[in-house]
């Protein structure tokens, strides 16, 4: 697997360019901004996949809003969710007074917004927890939840760029698409 040929090389189809992902992102941040009107609201990425949506949400978002970034890991680097989601924080974000708006790259199993949303709900005193996602895998959940903002529907398949990686790369993408099958590992192919 060469790494080094450049990424747009690397990929079989492209699910949505750029400026489609910007346009959705617009109509989202409208709709956020509409919500939360007067009311205290802090915006969670997920590390790292929410990152890049991220970014390019908030600063559609017309809201004096706070950030916060929380750490954790469900994939280990495979093509299919692993069941375990892992917190890597010593300590979570005071959230109380706060209306808290969680962002991910993905919605998959279901694992890690319901683990993060249930911590942040137990833990942080919250006036109250949403969530949002750039895509909304149709598959069958491990854990039934849904994501108050969605940007795209996609089917089961799996995809890289704007925040999702395989094997840590590919985040930077700034579209999102499928992997060639050389890029990918002989022990990932074949879903
Ligand atoms: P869930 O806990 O199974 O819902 O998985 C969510 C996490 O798995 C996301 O935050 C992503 O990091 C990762 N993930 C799920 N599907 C994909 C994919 O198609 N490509 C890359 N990462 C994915
Ligand atoms: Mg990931």
């Amino acid at each position: 697997m060469s790494t080094t040929a450049p990424m747009h090389d690397h990929l079989d189809a492209v699910l949505f360019e750029e400026g489609e992902i910007l346009a959705r992102l617009d109509v989202i941040a409208k709709q956020i901004t509409a919500d939360y009107r007067d009311r205290d609201l802090t915006v969670v990425a997920i590390l790292h996949g929410g990152l890049i949506m991220m970014a390019d949400l908030l600063r559609r978002i017309r809201l004096p809003l706070k950030i916060e970034c929380i750490s954790v890991e469900s994939y280990h680097g495979g093509v299919e969710s692993s069941g375990e989601v892992r917190f890597n924080v010593s300590e979570m974000p005071d959230f109380s007074g706060q209306h808290v708006l969680v962002i991910d790259d993905i919605l998959d199993s279901g694992r890690t917004l319901a683990a993060i949303t249930r911590k942040i709900g137990d833990e942080c005193a919250p006036e109250s927890v949403r969530t949002g996602v750039l895509l909304n895998k149709r598959t069958e959940r491990a854990v039934e939840v849904e994501a108050d903002y969605i940007g795209f529907e996609i089917a089961d398949m799996f995809v890289v760029g704007y925040g999702l990686d395989y094997q840590g790369r590919y985040r930077n993408l700034p579209l999102i698409g499928t992997l060639k099958e050389e890029y990918i590992l002989p022990e990932h192919r074949a879903r």
